[in-house]
Order: C-alpha cells, then sequence, then structure tokens
C-alpha cells in the first residue's frame, strides 16, 4: 500500500487483461480498474509481447498515474512486492502463476477457465491450506444481476426447494479462435488439442453458489458428451483469412459438449457449451424449484399461485416478467450507475472487482474461494475423461475434505431478507 491506495501487479495484457486489440468497445480489467477504483493503482504489468505492455503501460500514464514496472516474466512480478496480483493470461498458466504468488503470501485473483488437469486443483488446495493466502477465482457472472435475482430468490425461498439448474456458455468464437494464428489466442491450440467442457464457469458458478455447493452440498458425479467436431473446419475452409494457412489444422473440440451433473443433496445440473456453431450469445440460467423456476433467457420468474397461464408465450411480457421482482436484488444492483454499468459485462466487472479489492483491503475472506475455484475448474477435466472413456460417468473429488458438511455459504452480495 502507498498512500492508501492497493499496488497491484497485472500479468496477461491480452483482450481480457488490458482490452489489446478489442475494437468493440470492450475496456478490459485494466479500464475498469482505471475507471473505477480510485484506491487501487496498477504498479507492474506483466505479459510475453512487448506491444501490449506498452499499449497497457500507456493508458495506466495516461490516466495519470506513474509509469508501471514492465516485464516478460511473471515471477518479476512476485518480487516486485505488490499487494495483489491479477492473473489473466491463457489457461494454462494460471494454476502456474497463482502457486507461486501464493507461495510469496501475495493475494491472486485469478481469471476464469477450467483446467485440464486435476492435480493443479490439489495442488492449488494445499497451497492455500498450507501458506493460508487466500485465492479469488474471477467469475464475473456471480456478480452479474440475473443470476444475482435467481440466488436471491433461491435465498428467499421464492422458488421453493431447488431440483434442477441448467446454464450453458453459448457463444460463437469461430473468429477469435481461428484468428488465434494472428493474434496468438490460446483457444485455437485448446480447441485443437481437446475434447472438454472447457469453459464451465460463467454458468456453473452462479449455479454451484445458489446450490451451496463446498458449503453443504457437492458435485458427486459428472457425465459429458461431445458432438462431431465440424464447425471450426467449416468456418475455415470458407474464410480466405484462414482457409490456406490452417486448411492442415485438425479440431478435436466437439461442437457443442453437453454435461451432467449430479449433487450430493439429489440436484441435477445440465450445461451445454457451445462455441463453434453460429448463433447469438446467451448463458441461459435456468432453475426449477417446487414453488417456482427462473428463466433468464425470457427474463421470467414464474411462481406457483402467481396465475401464470402455462400457455403462455414466455417472451412476451406479462405478470412472469423478472421485472416485478427488482427488490429481491441486492444493493449493489439496485445501486449501480450508469457510468459502472458501462464498465465492463454491464456493470458485473465493476462489482466483481470492487468486491475483490475491498476484500484484500480489509483482509477479509473471499467470497470465491480456492474451494469454489476448483470444484468448478474441475469440471474441465472430469468431462474430458468421461468423453474420452465413451461418455462414462466419473466421480467429482470432494476439493474441501470433508469440510463442505461444515463450512457456511457466501454469497457475494448480501442478499435482502424479504
Ligand atoms: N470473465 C470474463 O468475462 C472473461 C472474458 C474474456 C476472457 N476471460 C479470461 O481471461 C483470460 C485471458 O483471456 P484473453 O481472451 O484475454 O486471452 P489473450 O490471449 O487475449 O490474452 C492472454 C495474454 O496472456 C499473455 N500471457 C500468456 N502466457 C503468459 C506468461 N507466461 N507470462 C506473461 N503473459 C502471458 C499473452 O501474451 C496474452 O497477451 C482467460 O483466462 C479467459 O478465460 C474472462
Amino acid at each position: 500500500m502507498k498512500n492508501g491506495k492497493l499496488e497491484i501487479g497485472v500479468i496477461g495484457l491480452g483482450q481480457r487483461g488490458a482490452a489489446y486489440g478489442m475494437t468493440d468497445g470492450s475496456i478490459g480489467l485494466l479500464g475498469n480498474i482505471l475507471n473505477n477504483s480510485s484506491d487501487v493503482v496498477v504498479t507492474v504489468v506483466c505479459d510475453r509481447f512487448q506491444e501490449r505492455l506498452d499499449f497497457a503501460s500507456k493508458r495506466i500514464v495516461d490516466h495519470g498515474h506513474d509509469m508501471p514496472i514492465q516485464t516478460t516474466d511473471y515471477k518479476e512480478v512476485i518480487k516486485a512486492g505488490v499487494d495483489a496480483i491479477i492473473i489473466s493470461t491463457s489457461w494454462d498458466m494460471h494454476v502456474k502463476v497463482a502457486l507461486e504468488g501464493m507461495e510469496a503470501g501475495i493475494p491472486v485473483a485469478m481469471e476464469v477457465g477450467g483446467t485440464h488437469n486435476i492435480d493443479d486443483c490439489w495442488k492449488l488446495v494445499d497451497c492455500h491450506e498450507r501458506t493460508g493466502t487466500q485465492i479469488f477465482f474471477m467469475e464475473n457472472c456471480c456478480y452479474y444481476k440475473d443470476e444475482a435475482l435467481a440466488t436471491s430468490l433461491v435465498r428467499n425461498g421464492v422458488l421453493g426447494d431447488i431440483s434442477y439448474c441448467q446454464g450453458s456458455y453459448c457463444h460463437d468464437l469461430r473468429e477469435e479462435i481461428a484468428g488465434g494464428i494472428d493474434t496468438h489466442h490460446y483457444r485455437l491450440k485448446e480447441y485443437m488439442e481437446h475434447n472438454c467442457e472447457n469453459y464451465p464457469t460463467h454458468e456453473l458458478g452462479p449455479i454451484a453458489k445458489l446450490l451451496d455447493i463446498t458449503s453443504g452440498n457437492r458435485f458427486t458425479k459428472l457425465v459429458s458428451m461431445s458432438s462431431k467436431a465440424q464447425g471450426m473446419k467449416h468456418y475455415i475452409a470458407n474464410n480466405p483469412k484462414y482457409s490456406e494457412r490452417l486448411k492442415d489444422a485438425e479440431f478435436k473440440q466437439g461442437d457443442i459438449t453437453t454435461t451432467m451433473i449430479q449433487c450430493e443433496r439429489g440436484e441435477t445440473i445440465f450445461l451445454k457449451l457451445d462455441t463453434t456453431l453460429p448463433r447469438m450469445c446467451e448463458r441461459g440460467l435456468t432453475v426449477s424449484g417446487t414453488k417456482g423456476f427462473f428463466c433468464q433467457t425470457t427474463q421470467s420468474v414464474v411462481v406457483d399461485g402467481d396465475g401464470f397461464n402455462h400457455e403462455l408465450d414466455p417472451y412476451k411480457k406479462t405478470f412472469n416478467s423478472a421485472e416485478n421482482y427488482t427488490e429481491y436484488l441486492p444493493d449493489g444492483w439496485k445501486n449501480i450507475t450508469q457510468e459502472q454499468l458501462k464498465s465492463g459485462h454491464g456493470g458485473m466487472d465493476y462489482l466483481m472487482l470492487k468486491n475483490f479489492f475491498d476484500c484484500v483491503k480489509n483482509n477479509k475472506p473471499f467470497p470465491i474461494d480456492v474451494y469454489d475455484a476448483v470444484t468448478w475448474m474441475s469440471v474441465t477435466a472430469l468431462s474430458e475423461l468421461s468423453i474420452a472413456q465413451g461418455s462414462m460417468p466419473v466421480d467429482c473429488p470432494d476439493f474441501t475434505r470433508g469440510k463442505y458438511k461444515i463450512r457456511k455459504t457466501v454469497d457475494v452480495f448480501e442478499f435482502p431478507k424479504l
């Protein structure tokens, strides 16, 4: 801390870290910190590429801050004595960097992504338990308005006892994946080398939170299936930018991967990864309980006894609209400003970073901790195993080693009690 400001190192200055190469108005994590966190200063930046270091440094200086230390070696960030590290690299580096940061006693915020390696999950747990250093898993969707509303409805008993949740990562990423040949984006290699639910946590994180996974409940079994992989081949063959250079590329990743998870308390979860065929973006959270139903796509809340006509077109907003339930939203969403709404992914990035910095500054427990992180990330490795074994069910490890039975659920927001 210097002059009351947290000193932060950011490792990974690509699309997410610094909005490098983005043309859609994204500001990245760096822009969010610069615009919204007057008590935080980025003092060290790290990337493999000098032009990304220069790009990020210029943004920092243009905001009136001192020139940050630049480095291509993440170990230098750890040595620089920062108060916290943000990791926004490719997935393959997350755990390695996080472990070294935690060993040095520096709180780590780690971007989302799965892991192909269950051992890495145990390493994170063991490191946290030995050093006491916390890790914050940056699952920003836990902070989005829809997910917050669904969780608040569950906490308030409006939906009754929950039996089933569903979510998806539906996002046409064909250009990002193929474009990796120019941008060095890691997804190109990932999609060529693996076949799995490679990005489960945007939908699974909020679902796991509302089902008390790692605090009263746990995942017990998982089964995954992937369709054939033809979307990328088709896209490349029909795109002159890539058709010659990527003509020999083979993709293992199936176009659509579906995964089912069973929970100890009896709930089931359905996940869909859909990223290599044409479609619109969707997370599609649904929550089904004994008294009611929440649906993100149609923005509906259907509750027993509300007179809802079950034959009604779900897209026609009448009395089943989620807008009728805004009193259940946490204060963070009730009070959000227009400026904050513009600060990345419709406001959720702002609320997540604010929460992280507040926890670091005031030495509070992180609401999305190491046990949540590894339980959610491990779905990638487990789904890869299930698919490789002809879609056989696989057991899910209990990374809390039994502590889930006594751990108390910590939500990312304090929800109103109505
Ligand atoms: N939460 C969200 O909404 C959201 C959105 C986009 C991306 N992400 C996550 O952010 C992370 C980065 O994704 P991206 O799209 O920005 O990827 P990217 O490839 O654009 O950026 C990653 C950067 O990390 C750098 N890097 C890789 N290895 C490094 C190393 N050893 N040392 C220093 N720098 C290294 C690369 O050079 C690159 O600039 C991923 O984990 C991704 O899942 C999250």
